[in-house]
């Protein structure tokens, strides 16, 4: 069946509370649209987790900086609802950025310690538009379940972070990165890559196999990891690296002998294009 397309606040909460009534679980996707297989598998995970999947589509303004590419970020409506409605959907929430943000609205979400490193010192402002979006959401969906890529990973602990903090009745489910054959992690942003970069833009996630493959063999020294991975994004002429880090996977601190804990994560432009990307080493 079609799913339901709502843009109206009091609908999409009306129509969640009366699927709690009938006694279903809920499965939240919050989504800024230009859908690709990683949000599906969020989806999916949704559909076999809960029994009503909604799937928000929001280009939210707030979290984007001055300088970064708000309007041009991809948007096709219709593309995404065709790609849900074969996904087993049933409802989305596609809101107008004035319903989300009406004159006169000023209330922000100031986002726990783990949001400063790494995005939050790179893109100031950026957490705190995620955590008052996401939470508006939860406000609008009250979910049993939200779904999140662990693509974004310090915005799953941002948001984790917030969901404890402020107690909120939520649980959140992180999924794995849904990678291309060669490696690269999916995202919405790969579309501005022209050919040539598409290709260079294969060394960020073979630089972190590096890191993950080097550790499976005994190496903990994170200077050496660390010094391993770079070779990749430089021998790919990658130079313009906002970071490559080891951090603890819980308050993402540097470490310096990696452990069973850590995470390896990495942001770097190719041409024009900012790509994050991260490898779970446990
Ligand atoms: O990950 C995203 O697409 C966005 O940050 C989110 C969680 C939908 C909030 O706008």
């Amino acid at each position: 069946m079609a799913p339901v397309l709502l843009t109206d606040p009091a609908q999409i909460l009306e129509l969640v509370e009366e699927q709690h009534r009938q006694g279903k679980r809920v499965g939240l996707v919050p989504t800024m649209g230009a859908l690709h297989a990683g949000h599906l598998s969020l989806v999916q995970q949704s559909n076999i987790d809960t029994d009503f999947t909604v799937v928000t589509i929001f280009v939210n303004p707030t979290q984007f900086g001055a300088d970064e590419d708000l309007e041009k970020y991809p948007q096709d409506l219709d593309l995404d609802i065709r790609q849900l409605s074969t996904h087993n959907v049933d409802a989305i929430f596609a809101p107008t950025r004035e319903t989300m943000y009406p004159p006169g609205s000023s209330t922000s979400i100031l986002p726990p310690e783990v949001a400063k490193p790494f995005e939050g010192q790179l893109r100031p402002g950026h957490f705190e538009g995620v955590a008052t979006i996401v939470l508006k959401l939860f406000n609008l969906i009250p979910a049993n379940v939200a779904f999140f890529g662990q693509k974004d990973y310090q915005q799953t602990r941002v948001i984790g972070q917030m969901i404890e903090d402020l107690n909120i009745p939520i649980e959140i489910k992180i999924c794995p990165v849904i990678r291309e054959p060669d490696g690269l992690a999916l995202s919405s942003r790969n579309a501005y890559l022209s050919p040539a970069e598409r290709e260079q833009a294969v060394a960020l996630s073979k630089a972190l196999f590096q890191i993950e493959s080097l550790v499976q063999e005994g190496q903990r020294d994170c200077a050496e990891l660390l010094m391993a991975a770079k070779k990749i994004l430089a021998d790919a002429s990658i130079h313009e690296i906002d970071y490559v880090a080891l951090v603890d996977k819980q308050n993402l601190s540097p470490v310096r002998q990696v452990h069973s804990n850590a995470i390896a994560m990495a942001a770097v432009y190719i041409g024009g294009t900012r790509l994050i990307d991260n490898i779970i080493l446990s």
